[in-house]
């Protein structure tokens, strides 16, 4: 099954708890955690997970794009995450840090960038839950999807049929109607989308659109 993950990166701030009731049809709310030195953007911190996770139902994923995410792995669990990804790049013990985010009782996921090879998952696959590949390169909402990552979904695809995992691939950036087809052939089973979903007139509808579009 398909599960739409909106980010609330592209919703009205002033605004939160009624926005994020307006995707209450998608699986996911996608929280886009940026620090102004992993990625050139500030954001947001667990305040604002803690804020809105009893205003919505759909499952609480945190996207940490930030240097040393050790710090903050027991504050976003606290605050109500369900899932913390922390992007490769940023970890140089990432088999540390993914144990940190398990012994939180919460879902593990790890983030690779564009550039990023899949052989850095090599010997930590099996201990995830979730890889995000990034679709465009971290710190904003509204860039344009990087077509050649469809062809690395395939392969992570194939890897964790191949090995018999239960494991999640999570794509983010510049997905819209028209390209989400693309990136569900080729494997990916969690999609976020900003732009797409809080950018349009009605959010619950964008949900409904990209859910259909998913058929191609
Ligand atoms: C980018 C963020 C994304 C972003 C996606 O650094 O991780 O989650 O909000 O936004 P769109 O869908 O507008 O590309
Ligand atoms: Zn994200």
């Amino acid at each position: 099954m398909i599960k739409i993950a909106p980010s609330i990166l592209s919703a009205d701030f002033s605004n939160l708890a009624v926005e994020v009731d307006k995707v209450s049809n998608a699986e996911f709310l996608h929280i886009d955690v940026m620090d102004g030195h992993f990625v050139p953007n500030i954001t947001m911190g667990p305040l604002v997970v803690e804020a809105i996770q009893n205003k919505t139902d759909n499952f609480l994923d945190v996207h940490l794009m930030i240097e040393d995410p050790d710090n903050y792995i027991s504050d976003f669990a606290d605050a109500g995450a369900q899932l913390i990804t922390v992007h490769t790049e940023a970890c140089p013990h990432l088999h540390r840090t993914v144990q940190n985010i398990k012994e939180q009782k919460v879902k593990a996921g790890v983030a690779l960038n564009p550039a990023t090879p899949l052989t850095v998952l090599e010997n930590i696959l099996p201990d995830i839950d979730l890889v995000l590949l990034m679709t465009v390169n971290p710190g904003f909402g509204g860039q344009k999807f990087i077509d050649t990552i469809l062809f690395k979904i395939e392969k992570l695809r194939n890897r964790i049929e191949e090995e018999g995992l239960d494991i999640d691939i999570q794509v983010d950036g510049g997905i819209k109607p028209h390209n989400i087809s693309k990136v569900v052939e080729a494997g990916a089973n969690v999609i976020v989308a900003g732009s797409a979903v809080f950018g349009a007139e009605d959010p619950g509808q964008a949900v409904k659109d990209l859910k259909e579009a998913c058929m191609g």
